[in-house]
């Protein structure tokens, strides 16, 4: 699937999005390896901190449905301007798709690809904990 075709499927996730308080709209889509797509809107709460993003959503939404592995998440709002994930959820997309090709893109369907690494370099991972759950002699 191109790139093109993914940034459609945020646009139109954007549609459902939650956002009464911030009135910021986000659509997501993630692309897995066997071609299938999930996506995502961001969903607020009158307690701002239980916000979810569109991103998470979307990945959320995937991850549950067994699938482990991807090739692509695409973002959406209704900015002119290119639309980067929050740094939570370069950590959530790290963990769950690794280094995936992250299309962000401007409201008027333009977009251009960044690497996760790119956008997270230096990441906190699972192979980080490693030595703590060493077992002590
Ligand atoms: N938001 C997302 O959905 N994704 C991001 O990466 C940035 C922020 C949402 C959260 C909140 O509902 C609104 O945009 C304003 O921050």
């Amino acid at each position: 699937m191109n790139y093109t075709i993914l940034a459609t499927w945020a646009r139109e996730a954007k549609r459902n999005s939650y956002s009464p308080y911030s009135r910021f709209r986000v659509g997501a889509a993630v692309l897995t390896t066997d071609g299938r797509v999930f996506t995502g809107c961001n969903i607020e709460n009158s307690s701002y901190g239980l916000t979810t993003c569109a991103e998470r959503t979307a990945l959320f939404k995937a991850v549950s449905e067994g699938e482990r592995s991807f090739v692509a998440i695409a973002i959406a709002s209704d900015e002119d301007t290119f639309t980067p994930p929050c740094g939570a959820c370069r950590q959530v997309i790290f963990e769950l798709a690794g280094n995936v090709d992250v299309v962000l893109t401007k409201k008027d369907g333009t977009y251009r690809v960044k690497k996760m690494l790119e956008l997270l370099p230096q990441p906190f991972d699972g192979k980080n904990l490693k030595k703590t759950q060493r077992k002590k002699k």
